[in-house]
């Protein structure tokens, strides 16, 4: 599916989040806070908008993405950011080695990927002990503007991704996606789960998106590993 999305997905964004989407970056690179020398795991990076955004910064950025056709126009599109490394990999089980990256994050794709808790569980192993991840992703908008932020989803979007996307099936997946999708307690649950500590988290547009914080503790050992690999 996002083979297909990849030609127009970066214009169709900005169409369909009305702009937000370039908040919602900068937000996340902020929250990431890249410092140059550092090693980023931007996972599920698409088309490497948002790994740009904090190469800028000086850092080695590895942009990583289980579909080739987003890595594809991901290289072409960020031909001029020397710092990007695109790395086709799958985020359940990725070609890193423990403790590689100071910082991991994750835009919009934690969501999209089969088991979110065992990338999860994978952004904490491939994490530097005392190096941290950053989470955004879609999540439930608070009370007043739910209903009406639903009835955009189902009935605006789809016609207007018509208009300006490849695929518009991909659009109507969006909406059950984010519908089902777990609210901002759970996905701090979850990541408590994996083994961060100091998580917090805070709603961007309303709590249309959220953005979760966490830390790999330095105290972190591989024995917090599933006892499977360690045989
Ligand atoms: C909505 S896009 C987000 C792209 C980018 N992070 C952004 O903010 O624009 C979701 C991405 O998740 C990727 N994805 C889905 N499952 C994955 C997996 N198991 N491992 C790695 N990437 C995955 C898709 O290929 C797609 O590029």
């Amino acid at each position: 599916m996002f083979d297909q999305v990849a030609a127009g997905y970066d214009r169709t964004n900005t169409v369909l989040s009305v702009g937000n989407a370039t908040l919602w970056r900068v937000a996340t690179t902020r929250a990431v806070a890249p410092r140059p020398g550092e090693r980023i795991l931007d996972l599920a990076a698409g088309t490497g908008t948002s790994s740009a955004s904090l190469a800028r910064s000086g850092a080695h950025v590895v942009a990583a993405d289980f579909s080739p056709g987003m890595i594809e126009v991901g290289r072409k599109q960020q031909a001029d950011v020397p710092n990007i490394e695109f790395v086709v990999a799958d985020g359940m089980a990725l070609p890193f080695g423990d403790d590689e990256f100071d910082a991991v994050t994750i835009s919009f794709g934690l969501r999209n990927i089969v088991e979110p808790q065992t990338a999860l569980a994978e952004l904490f192993r491939v994490t530097k002990p005392g190096g941290r991840i950053v989470i955004c992703e879609f999540s439930k908008p608070i009370a007043p503007i739910r209903s009406a932020y639903y009835w955009y989803l189902k009935h605006i979007m789809p016609p207007l991704a018509k208009v300006v996307s490849s695929n518009v099936p991909a659009y109507d997946y969006l909406f059950e996606s984010i519908e089902s999708w777990p609210d901002q307690k759970t996905l701090a649950g979850w990541l408590r789960a994996a083994g961060f500590t100091d998580v917090k988290y805070r709603d961007l547009s309303a709590g249309i998106v959220a953005l979760h914080k966490g830390t790999k503790p330095l105290a972190a050992r591989p024995a917090e590993r599933p006892a499977a690999e360690e045989k």
